[in-house]
C-alpha cells in the first residue's frame, strides 16, 4: 500500500478500485464543468498570512456546528449512490465519522436506509431530505429520520430538477449497474468491490425502494428526480417542513445573498453556502467566491457553512478564516471509502485535519476558532465586479 500524504493519494487508489460509472457519478460536474473546476481553483487565489515567532503549542481544531461538538469544523456532505462506492458505504462512512467526532449526513439517495445506519453506529446523525411530489412518503420519511434520532435535517434546496452530467448518461448509470458487455467488462477488473458488493446489506436505493411506488426504473437516479423530485418547492413548502421536523435545520445549495436572507428569515439554524459540487447549475460562481457576500447578508443567528471544492485542510482554513462556521466535504471522502472502506474515510479525515492543523499553525493561530481574515490575503477583486 502506497504511503498516503494527500487527497489526491486516495483518489488515485479509488479511480483504480471502483467501477468507472461509480467514480464517473462523484467525479463529475454538470455540463462544461466550468464551476466544478473553479470550485477548487478559485481557492487558490487565496493566499495564506504567515506568522513567525508565535507560541504554537497547545493547538486545537475542535470547533461546533449548530451547538454540536466537533473535533475539526468538518461534517461529512450528503452523497448519493454512497454505497455503490464501497459495500456498506453510508454505515462505514457515518461509522468513521463519528468515531473522528465530525458529522455524518445521510443522503435521501443513498443506498443503505436511515435504519441501517442507525442500527450500525448506533449513534444520532444529520439526514438530508430532497422533496418528492408523494407527501405521504415525504411524512413518513421524516418520521423515521425522527425515529432513528437524526440531530438535524439538511434540506436541499439545489435540487428540484437534476442538472445533467453527461457522463451518466452515457454510462447508463444505475444502482445496482446493469449488466451490458462494457459494465461487465469493466465489473471484472474490480474484484475487490464485486466480492464486498456480494455481502453487501443493500444494493438499491434503500432509502427508497419499497416506500414509493410509480417510477419507470427504480435503479435510475435519473428517473427517481424527473419523476419524483418535488419542483414545486418553494420557501412556504421549506418552512411546513420546518415544522413537520421540529429539529434543527440546516437549508443547503445556497449561492446568493437574496436566498440566504430568506433561509435566515425562516430560521433555519444554518445554511450551506454550496452549488453542488458543481453538480446543478453550470456557470454559477464557486461557493468560496460567494461567501463573503452571503456572510455578510446573514444575520448571526444562522450559522454559514460551505461545500463544494474542499480537498484539502488549506481550503477548510480558508472558509473558516474568510468566516463560514463550519464545511462540508464529499468527494474527499468518498476518494478515501472507494480507496479502502471505512478506514479511508479515517485517513482523509486526518489529512484534512493535519493539513488544517500544520497551516493553522504556520499562519500564526492556535485555534480554529480564532481563524479570521486577518489570516487571509483576498485578492480585492475576489467578489468579482459583475454588472447588474
Ligand atoms: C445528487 O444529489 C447528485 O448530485 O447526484
Amino acid at each position: 500500500m502506497p504511503v498516503i500524504t494527500n487527497i489526491e493519494d486516495l483518489k488515485r487508489i479509488y479511480e483504480r478500485r471502483v467501477p468507472r460509472m461509480f467514480y464517473d457519478y462523484a467525479e463529475s460536474g454538470s455540463w462544461t464543468e466550468q464551476t466544478f473546476r473553479e470550485n477548487s481553483s478559485d481557492f487558490d487565489l487565496i493566499r495564506l498570512r504567515q506568522r513567525v515567532a508565535v507560541d504554537m503549542s497547545g493547538r486545537s481544531t475542535a470547533s461546533q456546528m449548530i451547538g454540536q461538538d466537533v473535533t475539526m469544523p468538518v461534517a461529512l456532505a450528503p452523497v448519493g449512490l454512497t454505497g455503490m462506492q464501497h459495500a456498506d458505504g453510508e454505515m462505514k462512512a457515518a461509522k468513521a465519522a463519528h468515531d473522528f467526532g465530525v458529522p455524518f449526513t445521510l443522503s435521501t439517495m443513498s443506498i443503505n436506509s436511515i435504519e441501517d445506519v442507525a442500527e450500525y453506529t448506533g449513534q444520532p446523525f444529520w439526514f438530508q431530505l430532497y422533496t418528492m411530489k408523494d407527501e405521504d412518503y415525504i411524512r413518513r420519511l421524516i418520521q423515521r429520520a425522527k425515529d432513528a434520532r437524526c440531530s438535524a435535517l439538511v434540506i436541499t434546496l439545489d435540487l428540484q430538477i437534476l442538472g445533467q452530467r453527461h457522463k451518466d448518461l452515457k454510462n447508463g448509470l444505475s444502482a445496482p449497474p446493469k449488466l451490458t458487455p462494457k459494465t461487465i467488462a469493466n465489473l471484472a477488473t474490480k474484484w475487490r468491490w464485486g466480492i464486498g458488493m456480494l455481502g453487501a446489506k443493500r444494493r438499491e436505493f434503500g432509502n427508497i425502494v419499497g416506500h414509493v411506488h410509480g417510477i419507470s426504473d427504480a435503479s435510475s437516479l435519473g428517473a427517481w428526480t424527473a419523476e419524483q423530485f418535488d419542483p414545486t418547492l418553494d420557501w412556504g413548502k421549506i418552512g411546513k417542513l420546518m415544522e413537520q421536523w421540529g429539529g434543527k435545520v440546516i437549508l443547503k445549495g445556497i449561492l446568493d445573498a437574496e436566498d440566504a436572507r430568506m433561509a435566515a428569515k425562516l430560521g433555519a439554524d444554518a445554511i450551506v453556502v454550496s452549488n453542488h459540487g458543481g453538480r446543478q447549475l453550470d456557470g454559477a460562481l464557486s461557493s468560496i467566491r460567494v461567501l463573503p457576500e452571503i456572510l455578510d447578508a446573514v444575520g448571526g443567528d444562522t450559522e454559514v457553512f460551505l461545500d463544494s471544492g474542499i480537498r484539502s485542510g488549506q481550503d477548510v482554513l480558508k472558509a473558516l478564516a474568510l468566516g463560514a462556521k463550519g464545511t462540508m466535504i464529499g468527494r474527499a471522502f468518498v476518494y478515501g471509502l472507494g480507496a479502502m472502506g471505512q478506514a479511508g474515510v479515517t485517513t482523509a479525515l486526518e489529512v484534512i485535519r493535519k493539513e488544517l492543523d500544520t497551516t493553522m499553525a504556520l499562519c500564526g493561530e492556535r485555534k480554529v476558532t480564532d481563524l479570521g481574515r486577518h489570516n487571509l490575503l483576498v485578492p480585492e477583486d475576489f467578489g468579482g465586479r459583475w454588472q447588474g
